[in-house]
């Protein structure tokens, strides 16, 4: 089954990887085009709004997005912060549903989805992905003594178990097919990952299959639950930002800044900020 997974994965790169291969982007003319930010950025670039990176993401994430007071933080906003940075533009951040993000990108409402979004074969051929910034791996939640105790008891004959997930991530996909349609128990799904953890405490769902990082986080933020992610993983993951496919220079122009804040460190010191392993 793991193994099933990675391979889709591993696909999925290599299609991420050629899909971002190579688009021209004109070479910045300074003829003030549609987009160009007043006196800085790349004349060539076309965004939503004028002179604005707007970023659709979903904020029950953490460490990658969620609220501190009214604001929202994490390795998503400090990375898309400096992306925007370098290419002259200011960052606008939108919470909306995880499974609005890549619609929202794709009718242009909004220029880049970044959600710790896993680069999947579905969703490439809606959106275009930058290279990617992170990895994710997709885990288990479990209640105090619950029967679930590995990741093979999801996929033991006979087995019946309520799975909580949060609506159209990877984990509802995988959870959809390799569980609920192979018959061996029912997908529930929620808005928030938030709710999600809230159906395990109170024993509407069996488990929570969700991404390591905001999985950590949510069970220390309910220690009192004593609720504990399986040793065994689900699926590795890529994490990259969504761009609509009409705008290749976009694309180049992330991935572009992208390389460089890897290469100058920026990108593990965001990781190492929010990350402690
Ligand atoms: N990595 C998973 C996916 O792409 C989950 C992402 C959920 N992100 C969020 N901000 N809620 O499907």
């Amino acid at each position: 089954m793991k193994k099933f997974l990675t391979l889709i994965l591993a696909l999925a790169l290599t299609a991420s990887l050629a899909a971002c291969g190579s688009s021209n982007a004109p070479a910045s003319s300074g003829s003030g085009s549609a987009g160009s930010a007043a006196g800085s950025g790349d004349a060539s670039l076309t965004t939503a709004v004028d002179g604005v990176l707007s970023m659709a993401t979903e904020a029950t994430f953490p460490p990658y997005e969620y609220y501190d007071g009214d604001t929202i933080v994490g390795i998503d906003v400090e990375i898309a912060q400096a992306i925007a940075d370098k290419l002259g533009l200011k960052l606008e951040v939108t919470d909306i549903a995880f499974d609005s993000i890549i619609p929202g990108v794709q009718t242009g409402k909004y220029d880049i989805g970044l959600a710790g979004m896993t680069v999947t074969d579905e969703r490439l051929e809606q959106v275009n992905f930058t290279d990617s910034y992170a990895t994710g791996i997709q885990v288990v939640i479990v209640s105090p003594n619950s029967s679930i105790t590995s990741v093979d008891d999801l996929f033991a004959e006979g087995a019946s178990h309520v799975v909580g997930t949060q609506t159209g991530t990877t984990g509802f996909i995988y959870a959809t097919s390799d569980i609920q349609d192979a018959g061996l128990g029912e997908v529930k799904s929620f808005a928030k990952t938030t709710d999600a953890v809230e159906a395990l405490k109170n024993g509407q769902v069996d488990c929570v299959i969700l991404d390591n990082q905001p999985a950590q986080a949510l069970v220390a933020a309910n220690a009192d639950a004593g609720l504990s992610i399986l040793d065994t993983e689900y699926a590795v993951e890529d994490y990259a930002a969504a761009v609509s496919k009409d705008n290749a220079a976009l694309t180049e122009a992330i991935n572009g800044s992208l390389k460089e804040l890897i290469a100058d460190g920026t990108v593990q010191t965001i990781l190492d900020k929010y990350i402690s392993e």
